[in-house]
């Protein structure tokens, strides 16, 4: 399928979503969806690369996630521990930014200390910026950016006539994603056909894509299968063409 370059996304996010009933499936243990998810992760990613995508960002584990089994929760732990250090190499190589956003405080010292590792390793790459959000949700978002704004507020008068003056756009700045362009595309595999608190903010004017596929199953053609749709959408922002 021949894309048009000049109709790619900037940044593309992606709801990976139906790991457990992909394992279900095979009469296996939901893990061993999580495991063969992360093989997804890399072929999107790679094809990100090819394409000179700029942004790629995946919704990897939500503020919600955290009620699932301790066994679950502890399992996918391991896995973007493992994951992110055997990636480090591959983004070395092929030029990428690594970044994990989201409530960093509940995460344990160990993952947190290997994501700061590839952060900083990779901080200086240009070619795609990958994305993690890890323990993330879309109101804690925007509670945490509230939090800062009102902190700036009380503490100073210049902080106080800034919140008084703020614009939507200078609420970006608050939101973990600053400096971040909000997603053009957002993708969620799986039928499901729900934000499950991802991105409220950035993706008021996302583009969205839903598939059946399983996210195990979602790979390169898949994702260009997506892309092609977007290429043909058209974008109004509320105003007529
Ligand atoms: C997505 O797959 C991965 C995470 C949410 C961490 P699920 O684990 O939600 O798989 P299903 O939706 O139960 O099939
Ligand atoms: C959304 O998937 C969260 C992630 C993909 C990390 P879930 O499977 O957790 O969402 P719900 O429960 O179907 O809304
Ligand atoms: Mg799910």
């Amino acid at each position: 399928m021949e894309l048009s370059t000049n109709k790619l996304p900037v940044h593309v996010s992606i709801i990976m979503d139906g790991n457990g009933r992909w394992a279900q499936e095979r009469g296996k243990e939901r893990v061993y969806g999580h495991l063969n998810g992360v093989e997804s992760v890399r072929a999107v990613t790679e094809e990100c690369v090819n394409l000179g995508i700029k942004y790629l960002s995946f919704y990897a584990f939500s503020e919600e996630n955290w009620g699932r089994s301790e066994e679950e929760v502890g399992y996918l732990m391991k896995l973007m521990l493992e994951s992110i250090g055997k990636e480090f190499e591959v983004f070395m190589k092929n030029g990428v930014r690594f970044v994990v956003l989201g409530n960093r405080e509940r995460l344990n010292p160990t993952l947190n200390a290997a994501i700061d590792n590839v952060m900083e390793g990779t901080s200086h790459n240009t070619a795609l910026t990958f994305i993690l959000f890890i323990s993330y949700s879309g109101k804690w978002d925007i509670m945490h950016a509230l939090k800062k704004v009102v902190e700036e507020a009380v503490s100073s008068p210049e902080g106080l006539e800034k919140a008084r003056n703020m614009k939507l756009e200078d609420f970006d700045d608050y939101l973990v994603t600053a400096g971040i362009p909000d997603p053009d595309l957002i993708i969620r595999t799986s039928g499901e056909q729900r934000l499950s608190n991802y991105l409220l903010w950035q993706g008021a004017y996302s583009e969205f894509y839903f598939t059946d596929v399983l996210w195990p199953d979602f790979r390169k053609e898949e994702f260009r299968a997506a892309l092609a749709e977007y290429a043909g959408r058209d974008r109004r922002y509320g105003k007529v063409k």
